[in-house]
């Protein structure tokens, strides 16, 4: 097996690979789920009618944007962590007070031109900055516009709830740096629900999961030379009651030995690769992880059912 990959693979992929499949249990970090082809199946997740928490969250903004305007006040400017929830975007500009600015900061610059043009069209007298960058590491937001209002964090979809409590404090205390101490930010979180519910919703009739988590083996053996065999591998919804989080996982179907990144991996039957954590949160939570990360929550707005709920820190 040659090493092409060197040259063309990005070294932080090689490396979770690496040191993710050699260890006891494996895990690989979620990222990775993210090329072209699994952001379409996880966009056709979002509309799955198993996956409640898009059109729950959409719903929220939908009842309560008059309020979360309210709360971020006039002449704002909104920066979103990781762009890509245009629909829920467009609710909030709509409602706002005299938008100042939408700065939408996102790893994939290209991703990033192609959203920005979608709302310049629709948004004419909006100012909108594109930032290019990975937002769990310090980025300078000074060069924002300032039209007297304040600057309000946005991170819609429940994201959070992929990231480990590290990450989460890493990131939320990463953001009130950057966005100053009269900010707002707006929160969207999974909430803590019947495993009836999570466990569908994370792996549903279609298979369309499924597929998206077995993307990650064909991403890995065409970016990465390697050469699973995804037949011998199945896609893994589990609960995890203690750490409150839906756990996907790929349980390999035999015994087996695959290789991948120049490396050669064994696997016994059963054994799995955690590939993404979802986790489900509660109020205490919530309010303990923006506290230690210097924000407090302000209020919340839920659905009926108490699916979801975006929160307000400040
Ligand atoms: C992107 N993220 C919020 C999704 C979630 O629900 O955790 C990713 C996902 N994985 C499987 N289905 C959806």
């Amino acid at each position: 097996m040659g090493h092409d990959f060197l040259q063309t693979a990005d070294p932080a992929f090689i490396e979770n690979v690496r040191t993710g499949l050699a260890q006891a249990p494996k895990v690989l970090s979620s990222r990775w789920l993210y090329d072209e082809a699994g952001s379409r199946l996880f966009e056709e997740i979002t509309q799955l009618p198993e996956y409640y928490p898009t059109r729950t969250e959409t719903a929220i903004f939908r009842t309560h944007a008059g309020e979360m305007a309210a709360a971020a006040g006039p002449r704002a400017v909104l920066v979103e962590y990781g762009a890509g929830a245009a629909v829920k975007t467009r609710i909030l500009l709509d409602a706002l007070e005299a938008p100042c600015a939408y700065a939408p900061l996102d790893i994939s610059g290209e991703f990033l031109e192609t959203a920005a043009d979608g709302l310049r069209a629709d948004y004419p007298g909006l100012e909108i900055f594109p930032v290019t960058a990975d937002f769990m590491t310090p980025t300078d937001l000074s060069s924002l516009p300032d039209c007297g209002g304040r600057q309000v964090g946005f991170f819609p979809g429940s994201t959070i709830g992929n990231l480990t409590n590290d990450q989460i404090v890493t990131f939320l205390s990463e953001a009130h740096r950057a966005l100053g101490d009269d900010a707002r930010f707006l929160l969207g979180a999974d909430l803590r629900k019947s495993p009836d519910i999570l466990v569908p919703a994370y792996d549903d009739s279609s298979g369309v999961t499924a597929a998206f988590n077995l993307n990650l083996l064909r991403r890995i053996n065409r970016e990465l030379g390697g050469d699973f065999d995804l037949s011998a591998f199945a896609h893994e919804a589990r609960w995890n009651e203690a750490e409150s989080r839906i756990e996907m996982h790929l349980v390999s179907l035999c015994d087996q030995v695959a290789q991948a990144a120049g490396q050669r991996f064994v696997f016994r039957a059963g054994e799995t690769i955690r590939t993404e954590i979802s986790r489900k949160f509660e109020a205490p939570a919530l309010d303990a992880l923006a506290n230690e990360s210097g924000w407090q929550v302000q209020r919340t707005w839920q659905d009926e059912a108490g699916f979801f709920c975006v929160a307000l820190l400040s």
